[in-house]
């Protein structure tokens, strides 16, 4: 075996060879507390595929050409009778770090995909089943499950990470060096939940398009989704006309930023003029908007508020348009509709325009806990650190709603004297939409290695190809700010011309530290990442 010493990952090939435990169950189990029991372990070669396990509704996909590894899956009692599930990748060529992978929308089901490029970098990598089995938009299994709904909101997680860990431990007979956290969406919010709630399980916590505001995100979804509803109405704009709302935002919104470049990098400071898209008299093509239609323009680019005032919710970017056709069509996005009738219990037959704000209240009581609260000082206190990003061009969570979060955390804070620089650190992302990707007119850099981006660029892929560093991949800037001490003032993003072969880089880009923003210096390549600084523009 060959020893390779990298400033990041260490001796990486050291530690394969002294594995104090085989690979068996009884091995595993040797290493578990009397409330766990494992479900298998067995070694694969290196070039393996593992084989999902039949009737895994959340993540049926087989992770491939994985490193030589032990595979374990584990079974741990919760609370009242109910039970989650947790998969567990333990390299040979282990980096002596472990690293946990989130789940996805209601998702019940181990992430054995975005496990396989944790494996690659040498973590063991862990992902848990959250307590259920189900796909991304079926919340069914949490209808007057109080247990279930717990587990998923934050017990699954937590029991995971730490029987986990412990088999980690005994599984390579010598300590975990640093434990990392990297999810996406409902993953965001399982990272920013534990940082919260559990500040002891990990040291670097990645959360990408946090959906934490789980008490307000549903029922946000099915109220927007009311504006353009019912399709009979005249104020209903069909999806066909959304791409056409998205060039006219594009011609008013991107000049506005200061460069014309298909992307629109400060949709916040865009001042757009929907009557632009008005209909005349006699228009009978499908390129204009009825005055009715603008009013509901109007609605989706407004916070939504309670009867009082109250804030409820932020609205979705300019910019977000081509992905609103999985939010504003004939119905809500299911994620919206299931959480009323399963998780508040109002039942499969409740409908979405039966929402109001009792419905907000009975939200607000938040079931399972699973709504992140803005105390993050523990996590501080301890030295943990918190890298957070949000797609400018997301719909299915406002990128405002990451803004939000920051800006809360940094009102609790501030006053205790902890700045958030010191350990938290927010990234927008000009044209990514939800966690990952790119519209194709807008090629806008998205890819720095996030968690579940990896399987857009091919099944085999971790890391970001021909920019293996610090600079370009979040993870590796993760594990500098909180190895090093080198926290990243930015993130280079890519965008490749062709993504399955990501050979040639069509652009790079700097995503910057939330509130600075990338500003174009005027000379030099635009597609080009030192063109650019990140600045406060304001
Ligand atoms: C998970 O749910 C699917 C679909 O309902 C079912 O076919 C499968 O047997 C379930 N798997 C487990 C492990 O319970
Ligand atoms: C609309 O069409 C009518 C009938 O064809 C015509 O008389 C009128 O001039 C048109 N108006 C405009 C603004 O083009
Ligand atoms: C205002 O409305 C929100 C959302 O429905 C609710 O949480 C809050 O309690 C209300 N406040 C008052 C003073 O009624």
């Amino acid at each position: 075996m060959s020893m390779q010493w990298d400033p990041l990952l260490g001796f990486s090939a050291l530690f394969g060879a002294v594995q104090a435990l085989d690979c068996s169950p009884s091995a595993i189990q040797s290493a578990l507390p009397s409330n766990a029991n494992v479900n298998f372990a067995y070694p694969l070669q290196a070039g393996s595929t593992f084989e999902v396990p039949e009737g895994d509704t959340g993540y049926p996909t087989n992770p491939v050409e994985l490193p030589a590894l032990c595979a374990v899956s584990v079974q741990v009692e919760s609370i009242g009778d109910s039970t989650y599930g947790f998969g567990l990748f333990l390299p040979e060529d282990w980096n002596g770090r472990f690293l946990a992978v989130g789940n996805g929308g209601v998702a019940g089901g181990v992430n054995w995909l975005d496990m396989g490029p944790g494996t690659r970098y040498g973590f063991a990598t862990m992902s848990t089943d959250t307590g259920h089995n189900s796909s991304m938009i079926d919340g069914s299994w949490a209808y007057k499950q109080p247990e279930k709904i717990e587990n998923w909101g934050h017990l699954a997680m937590h029991g995971s990470v730490v029987t986990a860990k412990g088999i980690t431990a005994a599984y390579y007979g010598k300590d975990i060096s640093f434990n990392y956290y990297a999810g996406c969406s409902t993953g965001g919010r399982q990272g920013l939940k534990e940082a919260e709630r559990y500040p002891e399980d990990f040291d670097g916590i990645i959360a990408g398009a946090p959906a934490w505001w789980t008490s307000r995100l549903q029922t946000w979804t099915v109220k927007t989704a009311l504006y353009n509803l019912p399709t009979t109405a005249d104020y209903h704009i069909p999806p066909a006309l959304f791409p056409v709302i998205a060039k006219e935002v594009l011609k008013q919104c991107d000049p506005q930023d200061g460069l014309i470049d298909t992307i629109i990098s400060d949709p916040t400071g865009c001042n757009f003029r929907p009557e632009e898209l008005l209909c005349g008299a006699n228009s009978t093509d499908a390129s204009c908007l009825t005055s009715p239609q603008i009013s509901t323009l109007y609605k989706f680019y407004t916070d939504s508020v309670g009867g009082n005032q109250t804030f409820l919710f932020p609205h979705v970017n300019l910019g977000s348009e081509n992905l609103w056709f999985i939010m504003f069509g004939a119905a809500p996005n299911p994620l919206g509709t299931e959480y009323p009738r399963y998780f508040l219990g109002l039942g499969p037959d409740w409908s979405p325009y039966d929402l109001n704000e009792d419905v907000q209240r009975l939200a607000d009581l938040d079931p399972g806990d699973a709504t992140v609260k803005y105390d993050l000082s523990a996590f501080h206190g301890k030295g943990g650190k918190i890298l957070s990003y949000h797609g400018m061009s997301d719909a299915l969570i406002p990128t405002g709603s990451l803004t939000y979060f920051y800006n809360q955390v940094h009102r609790t804070l501030k006053p205790r004297g902890i700045e958030l620089d010191s350990f938290f650190r927010a990234f927008l992302v000009p044209g990514m939409g939800h966690c990952s990707g790119t519209f194709p007119s807008t090629n806008a850099p998205w890819y720095f290695a996030g968690p579940n981006q990896a399987p857009s660029l091919g099944p085999a892929v971790h890391g970001v190809p021909g920019f293996e560093d610090k600079d370009h991949d979040v993870l590796l800037a993760m594990m500098a700010w909180v190895e090093e001490g080198d926290a990243p003032e930015r993130i280079v993003a890519t965008k490749y011309v062709d993504e399955t072969s990501h050979d040639a880089v069509m652009r790079q880009r700097p995503l910057c530290m939330y509130p600075k923003q990338a500003k174009y210096e005027g000379s030099g390549d635009v597609d080009d990442a030192s063109s650019w600084e990140c600045k406060l523009l304001y």
